[in-house]
């Protein structure tokens, strides 16, 4: 396996319009981060992911791009850009961005002119089509409710769109979108920048024909995504691109790729073959949700640590020395990882520090979501009115359309919305956690007068000193980026306990995923001299013999296993 700076970095992802707002327009900007660039630095992380700063009317919050070479108002200027990647790179830090391609926004110059007339020159460069009996051309549903296709009276055909409806997908299959993707790449390349990650790339190809999916709901339009996930032409496109691009520069990618398997997964990655360092699965995303509900983004179900431990390991074992992982607990489209996989209540600064140590010491390229660093949690608020997500909205709005109770749809809500992501960093506990000095574009989470940065940074034994020294470790020691994953206990229902092993370097994580007090016991096989404890959440006696020992609520320890 080669060894390669992407590897060996983790990757801080900022969310601009929470991240910090410099002027007080309650957004926030460019200029805000580059004022937190010394809190990024003194954390640790090696590369910043920025979400679209692009043009944009921001249906969807920068995920819909009316101009790919310029900044939108409200994040600032192409020269407030460059000066973020300046400090970042002062600083050591690269920068990624983010690459949306899947589609444009309605406002984007070539749809503005491809909507004008059947025989216009950019009509090409979206998907057209006749509709079928004055209905949609097929059944498919857009992730955002209602139907992926869009009635346009102008030529009376309907176009598609896979997200809201201002977010028309573009056709890959014409070459000249292909060419012009290439050319806006090239260009942020050229400035200087370090990789790409790009938004939904394995959906840019679809299915000749769009033929209609197997109905299974009583809705009108289906969520089913086999003919536009994956799709024929997809490792073509992305060889293309490699060619034509990527393979010029040394740079981090990774494609977010929802329904991918670990054998596409290796089609992507595969040092050789592949045209991407690394893809987000969404495997371990999915096992809290009801695979039979119609949108299953909106349904709950327990998970089971059996079932996360299944999914993690078959992706660290499948893609061992055959690809690249990329390891997330949260991003900004779910909701925080210490509500979801530990306790945000009694537990939260302790699971938040088993669940930090979980994902540094797997193998893959870590991500660290703006807030998780000091246990951000879910938001609940009490009225609808509270929510800015446009899924979110859409789903509610369509739910309440079939009558269902409001209470009940908000409890969903709570647990699953986008908008739990997207509540400001708190910085301090001054109004709206010292985020803006105007009126924020959504409302900070209530919990901020407790948990904010400046506290995280004022006391020693907090979750941000936590990852602050996982990282140091997982930098200073090969073996948490290269080591070899083996799980141990595999059926327990408690414990996730793993080895990492690299040129007879072997470390054994330890972690209980519960509340309750739970006993450790290191399989017979496992031999060793000493055991070494490197990183640990609780206070732990250095004497204590590891063969079996109590785990605490959400305890998570490190050893390095020395002799045999
Ligand atoms: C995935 C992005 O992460 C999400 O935020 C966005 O809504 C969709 N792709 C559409 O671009």
């Amino acid at each position: 396996m080669h060894r390669t700076w992407w590897k060996e970095s983790i990757v801080y992802q900022i969310y601009p319009r929470s991240f910090y707002d410099s002027n007080g327009d309650g957004i926030g900007d460019l200029r805000g981060i580059i004022q937190k660039l010394d809190y990024l630095k003194d954390l640790g992380i090696d590369v910043v992911w920025l979400c679209p700063v692009y043009k944009s009317p921001n249906d969807d919050n920068g995920y819909d791009v009316s101009d790919y070479r310029d900044i939108m108002d409200e994040f600032g200027t192409l020269a407030d850009w460059q000066d973020l990647l300046d400090g970042l790179h002062e600083r050591g830090i690269k920068l990624i961005m983010d690459l949306v391609v899947n589609h444009t926004s309605d406002e984007h110059p070539w749809f503005v002119e491809a909507r004008k007339s059947k025989g216009n020159p950019y009509r090409d460069y979206y998907i057209w089509r006749p509709g079928r009996d004055g209905k949609e051309p097929n059944n498919w549903a857009s992730h955002f409710s209602g139907s992926a296709w869009q009635y346009d009276e102008t030529t009376g055909e309907y176009y598609m769109h896979l997200f809201t409806k201002k977010q028309p997908d573009l056709n890959w299959e014409n070459p000249k979108v292909r060419a012009e993707v290439y050319d806006l790449m090239r260009w942020w390349l050229d400035k200087g920048i370090d990789g790409f990650r790009m938004d939904v790339i394995n959906m840019i190809s679809k299915v000749p024909g769009f033929p209609d999916v197997p109905v299974r709901s009583s809705d009108r339009y289906q969520m089913d995504n086999r003919y536009f996930i994956n799709g024929p032409r997809l490792l073509e496109f992305l060889d293309e691109m490699k060619r034509e691009v990527l393979s010029k520069h040394d740079i981090l990618t990774v494609g977010e790729t929802p329904s991918v398997t670990p054998q596409i997964a290796i089609d992507f990655t595969n040092e050789e073959t592949g045209a991407l360092s690394m893809v987000f699965q969404f495997q371990h995303m999915d096992i809290d949700a009801d695979p039979s509900a119609e949108n299953s983004r909106f349904s709950i179900k327990p998970w089971s640590l059996l079932d996360l431990k299944r999914t993690m390991t078959g992706w660290q074992k499948d893609l061992e020395n055959a690809g690249w992982n990329s390891i997330y607990l949260m991003n900004h489209d779910q909701p925080r990882a210490v509500s979801r996989f530990g306790d945000d209540r009694e537990y939260r600064t302790e699971s938040a520090k088993m669940l930090a140590t979980f994902t540094l010491m797997l193998q893959g390229t870590p991500y660290i979501y703006q807030g998780e660093e000091i246990g951000m949690t879910n938001v609940a608020f009490e009225t609808i009115e509270d929510y800015r997500d446009v899924e979110t909205l859409n789903w509610y709005r369509e739910q309440m359309n079939h009558g269902a109770d409001a209470g009940d749809l908000l409890k969903v809500i709570h647990v699953k919305s986008r908008d739990n992501a997207r509540t400001p960093l708190q910085w301090d506990d001054s109004p709206n956690a010292g985020f803006t000095g105007g009126t924020p574009w959504i409302k900070v989470n209530p919990n901020y007068t407790s948990i904010n940065v400046r506290n995280a940074l004022a006391d020693p034994d907090s979750v941000f000193y936590f990852y602050k020294k996982l990282l140091q470790l997982r930098k200073q020691n090969p073996v948490a980026v290269y080591g070899t994953y083996d799980l141990i206990l595999e059926g327990h229902e408690k414990i996730y306990a793993f080895t990492r092993t690299l040129e007879g370097d072997r470390w054994l994580v330890i972690l209980n995923f519960t509340r309750d007090e739970t006993v450790f016991t290191l399989p017979e096989n496992i031999s060793y001299a000493r055991a070494n404890l490197l990183v640990a959440n609780f206070q732990v006696d250095s004497a204590e013999d590891i063969r079996s020992f109590s785990l605490r609520p959400y305890e998570a320890r490190v050893y390095h296993l020395i002799g045999s």
